[in-house]
C-alpha cells in the first residue's frame, strides 16, 4: 500500500494540465464492446480505474494497447460475456459492461457490484431499467451474488428514473443503442459524463438526442462503427487543484480545464474570496486571504455542486474565519473524511440525520498521519496537508490513483512538496 507524504506551508505558484476524465473514460471503455472493431480514445488518463476496465475488457477476450495517453482498444473478437466477481468487487464501474455486453451479445453474467466507503451503492435502477426492455434477469449463485440477463431482442420502451443516477442512465443507454425502437429516458442524469457517453456513440453511429437534458431519446440502430475519440479534461481534477488555491493560497493557471463543466464549483470558489479568469482552455484562480464562510453547500446533481468535491471544499472551509454548513445529499456515507481532517485540528461536527456536517473554520491545521478513505477524500487530504503546518502522511493512498494520474505531478508543478513513498519506509 503506498503513502502520500506532504511538507505543508506552502502557497501555490505556476501551472499544471488537467488529465483526461476518469468518469467518462469508464463508460466508454465499457461502450466499446457494442461495436466489433477499434476504438481508438485519446486523452485517457492512465489510472487504477481505467487499467481495471481494461483488464475487464482483456477477459471478455478484447485487446488493449497504449501509446502515451492513446489507449486503442480490439474488440473484434469478444468470447465471453462474463464479467468475474473479482473484477466487479475491485471496481464498481465494471457494472456498466451489463449494458454494453447485453446490447451486443443479448446475453451476460455479471457479479453485483459491493457498495464502499461512501455508500452502498444499490444498482435497483439499473435492474428495474433494463429489465422493461424485453430482458429476463435471474440471480444465481449461492448467495444469488451473480446477475444473469439474456433476451432474444431487446425492445426500446419509456423508462422514468427515480433518481438522475448517472450509472443507472449510462447502463440504459448502452443497452438501448443496439435494441429495437426508441428507448425514451425521463429523468436522465445531466453529468457531462453522460453527455460524452453519448457523444461517443453517435460518433460511432448511435442515434441519440437530448444528450445533456433530463430527457434522452435512443433510436435503436443495427450497428456501430469504429471511432477515433478525444476524451474531455477532468472536471472534478479541475476541481481538486482549485480547492488547493482556495485552502493553501496562491496564484496558478490550470490548463486544458472544462470551463463549462465547473460553473457551479467556480460560483463556490469564489463566494469563498477566490479571483477566477476563465477563458474557452484555462483558468487562472488566485487567493491572497482566508477562506470565507460558507452556509449550506449543497451537493446535487448536475448541473449543482458536485459530491465528488465536497471532500475537497470540507478542507477549504475547515480553513475560513467562520463557520460553515454542508449537506451530503447524493451519498450517505460521505463524511468519513471529517474525522481524518479532525486529527489535523479541523472543527467538524456530523449531524448523520440531516446529513450535515458543521465546520468551523479554524487559524491552520497541522500536519498529521490521515487515512485515504475513497479517492476524492484522500486528494482533499492532500489539500489539507500542502496547507497545513508540518508534515502529512496520507495512508492508503492507491485509492488516490484509481482516479488522479499523477497527483503528485500536477501539485508539484505548481510548488507543492508532495511524493508517493511506500508505507514500510513511513
Ligand atoms: C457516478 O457514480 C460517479 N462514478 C461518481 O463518482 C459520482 O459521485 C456519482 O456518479 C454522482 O455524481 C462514475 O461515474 C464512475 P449514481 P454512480 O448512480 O453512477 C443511488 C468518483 O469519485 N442509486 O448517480 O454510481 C446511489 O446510491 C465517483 O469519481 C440507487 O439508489 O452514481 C447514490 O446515492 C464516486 N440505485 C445516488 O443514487 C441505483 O440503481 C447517485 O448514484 C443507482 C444509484
Amino acid at each position: 500500500m503506498s503513502s502520500i507524504n506532504v511538507i505543508g506551508g506552502g502557497r501555490l505558484k505556476g501551472e499544471t494540465k488537467i488529465q483526461g476524465s476518469k468518469n467518462a473514460a469508464l463508460p466508454i471503455i465499457a461502450a466499446t464492446v457494442l461495436n466489433k472493431g477499434i476504438t481508438i480514445l485519446r486523452n485517457c488518463p492512465r489510472i487504477l480505474d481505467v487499467f481495471h476496465m481494461i483488464n475487464v475488457l482483456k477477459e471478455l477476450g478484447c485487446l488493449a494497447t497504449w501509446e502515451g495517453n492513446t489507449l486503442i482498444m480490439d474488440t473484434s473478437n469478444v468470447t465471453s460475456t462474463k464479467v468475474s466477481e473479482s473484477s466487479v468487487q475491485k471496481m464498481r464501474s465494471s457494472i456498466l459492461f451489463l449494458g454494453a455486453l447485453l446490447g451486443r451479445y443479448h446475453e451476460v453474467s455479471i457479479a453485483y457490484p459491493g457498495g464502499c466507503s461512501i455508500g452502498n451503492r444499490p444498482i435497483d435502477y439499473h435492474l428495474d431499467s433494463i429489465k422493461k426492455m424485453n430482458v429476463n434477469q435471474e440471480f444465481l449463485g449461492e448467495d444469488k451474488g451473480i446477475i444473469h440477463c439474456n433476451t432474444d431482442k431487446i425492445i426500446g420502451t419509456d423508462i422514468f428514473l427515480k433518481f438522475p443516477s448517472v450509472g443507472a442512465t449510462q447502463n440504459v443507454i448502452l443497452t438501448a443503442v443496439l435494441a429495437k425502437g426508441v428507448t425514451r429516458i425521463f429523468n436522465a442524469a445531466r453529468e457531462p459524463e453522460v453527455m460524452e457517453l453519448c457523444n461517443f456513440l453517435m460518433e460511432a453511429g448511435a442515434r441519440i438526442c437530448g444528450k445533456g437534458t433530463s430527457y434522452i431519446e435512443i433510436e435503436g440502430v443495427g450497428n456501430l462503427h469504429d471511432v477515433e475519440y478525444t476524451l474531455s479534461p477532468d472536471r472534478i481534477v479541475a476541481g481538486t487543484y482549485m480547492a488547493a488555491v482556495a485552502a493553501a493560497g496562491g496564484d496558478v493557471v490550470l490548463l486544458d480545464t472544462p470551463v463549462g463543466q465547473i460553473e457551479s464549483v467556480i460560483k463556490v470558489l469564489e463566494k469563498i474570496g477566490c479571483k477566477i479568469k476563465t477563458s474557452d482552455e484555462y483558468i487562472k484562480i488566485c487567493c491572497n486571504r482566508k477562506p470565507l464562510p460558507y452556509d449550506m453547500l449543497k451537493t446535487q446533481p448536475y448541473p449543482g455542486f458536485p459530491t465528488d468535491m465536497q471532500s475537497q471544499l470540507m478542507t477549504v472551509l475547515s480553513l475560513s474565519d467562520g463557520k460553515s454548513t454542508i449537506i451530503e445529499e447524493i451519498f450517505e456515507s460521505r463524511y468519513q473524511n471529517a474525522y481524518e481532517l479532525k486529527k489535523m485540528g479541523a472543527k467538524i461536527t456530523i449531524e448523520k440525520a440531516q446529513k450535515k456536517a458543521v465546520i468551523s473554520g479554524v487559524k491552520h491545521l497541522e500536519g498529521a498521519k490521515v487515512i485515504a478513505h475513497d479517492l476524492r477524500a484522500g486528494a482533499a487530504l492532500v489539500i489539507a496537508g500542502i496547507a497545513a503546518q508540518g508534515a502529512t502522511i496520507v495512508k492508503e493512498a492507491t485509492s488516490i490513483e484509481r482516479g488522479y494520474e499523477d497527483i503528485c505531478r500536477d501539485l508539484n508543478n505548481l510548488g507543492a512538496s508532495v511524493r508517493y513513498c511506500s508505507d514500510n519506509i513511513q
